[in-house]
This record gives structure tokens, sequence and C-alpha cells, in this order.
């Protein structure tokens, strides 16, 4: 059975009450082609209610981030049962930005993802390696490292709710997108990995996403490779041409 496409929108920490509605109305009014591709946006926090009460409900919604407990003294932290009470039923977890910025190391992404996924939410999880790390040839070795936790905290079960996210780190909103050649080389070897890892009937049926300066003018080329099944889009998600991307394998 074919993968069915998925297009993320993360629009990380930007926008206001003003330039959010306008971006939900635009959505609302793309008709976008939802029985062919998942569309997932990730608004901030504070504006998740406002996102899941406008937005057109055959379009999902994400946090960017979640906490590993159901309630309690974590002052500013977001728990998946808020999530699931505005019925937002994705989050991301591990964007790079987390992991550089706020120090969260593949293990505590790990359980992140786990008690998420125990909380009913579906997880678009990111793994990504750095510019020094594909230089020195530690691509591969990264995206194992990253792998690791995850694969050991989930079931076989649980990887039906997971969407993970190739995000090369010198790709992300600097305008240098991988190659179709290079995404799809991570994207082989994160398939064969589950494979090995965790099942091959779960490497085959798991959407493996890329992020990093995806465009309207460079998605069509990716979204042809066989092993990228859709895009996690930063900067992008923000404007008219994000409409373009969810069409890019169309
Ligand atoms: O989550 C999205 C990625 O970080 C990609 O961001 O499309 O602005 O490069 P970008």
């Amino acid at each position: 059975t074919p993968r069915k496409f998925f297009v993320g929108g993360n629009w990380k920490m930007n926008g206001s009450t003003k330039s959010i509605q306008s971006l939900v109305d635009t959505l609302n009014k793309a008709n976008l082609p939802v029985e062919q591709v998942d569309v997932v946006v990730a608004p901030p926090a504070p504006y998740l209610a406002l996102v899941r009460s406008t937005l057109d409900s055959k379009l999902g919604v994400s946090a960017q981030n979640v906490y590993a407990a159901k309630s309690g003294a974590f002052t500013g932290e977001t728990s998946p049962l808020f999530l699931q009470d505005l019925d937002v039923h994705w989050t991301l977890t591990g964007h790079s930005e987390r992991r550089q910025y706020f120090r969260e190391s593949s293990e505590y992404v790990a359980e992140k993802t786990k008690f998420a996924l125990d909380q009913g939410l579906s997880v678009i999880a990111c793994i990504g390696e750095s510019l020094i790390e594909r230089e020195t040839g530690a691509t591969n070795t990264v995206l194992a490292s990253q792998l690791e936790p995850l694969a050991a905290a989930l079931t076989p079960a649980d990887w039906a709710r997971v969407v993970l996210a190739y995000e090369p780190v010198w790709a992300i909103g600097t305008g240098k997108v991988a190659t179709p050649a290079q995404a799809q080389d991570a994207h082989k070897y994160i398939r064969a990995w589950l494979a090995k890892h965790v099942s091959p009937a779960v490497a085959q049926a798991t959407r493996v996403i890329y992020g990093g300066s995806v465009t309207a003018g460079n998605s069509g080329e990716l979204a042809r490779m066989a092993d990228i099944d859709g895009f996690l889009v930063g900067g992008a998600s923000l404007k008219p041409e994000f409409t373009q991307i969810v069409k890019a394998r169309l």
C-alpha cells in the first residue's frame, strides 16, 4: 500500500491574531486535496485554540512541542491533555531548534514522543544532522543515534501514529535545500534502519518527510523521490506557495 503524502507547516514563533486569521482563511479557501495529502499546520501554542476552532476540520493542527507529563508543577509547559482538550491531535517532537536552543537530547525527545503517543496524540518526530556532521561523513551515524532511543521507547504499534521528519540542520531556514539525491539517500537510510531495528512492516508504512528550505520551486523534484513521503515546511508555510507544496506530488 502506498504511503499517503504528508505536508506539515511549522509556523515556528511567528504570527499574530491578525496574520494567523488571514492564513487560516487562505487555507480554508485553498480547496486542498485532502483525499490525497494529509495537511497539518503547527501554530505557536497560544494560537492553537484559535486555529483549531477556525481552520477547516479536514486539515490537522499540531503543537510545536509538548511536555511528558499530564499536569502539575511544570511552569510554562504544554500537556498533551491540553492538546486533546483543544481537539489538537498532533505534536512535533525533537525539532532541531529544540535540540539546539533548549538542549533536548535524543533520549528526552524519545520520552516525550512516547508520552504523547500514550495520550493518544500523533507525532511528527524530527531528526537530522548538522553541517559539520555531514562534512565529516557522520550523517548516518547521527541519524542512527537519534533513532535508537525512539525505537527503544516505542512499540511497533506506536509507529502507526508517527511521521518521521528528516531535517538536515544546514538546510533549515538557510535557503540551501538538500538535493533530491541527498534527501533520498538519507530517507532510504532511515527506512532501512527502521526495517532492521523495528520491523520491515513499520519501515514500509512509516512516512518519512523532508524539511529544510522547501519551496514551491523545489518541492516537485523532491516529491518524486521514492522514499520522500512529504514535507515539513517552515518559512514557506506562512506564504501562499504552501498550497503548491501540498500539491507537489499530484
Ligand atoms: O520545521 C520546518 C523546518 O525547520 C524547515 O524550515 O522551511 O524555513 O527551512 P524552513
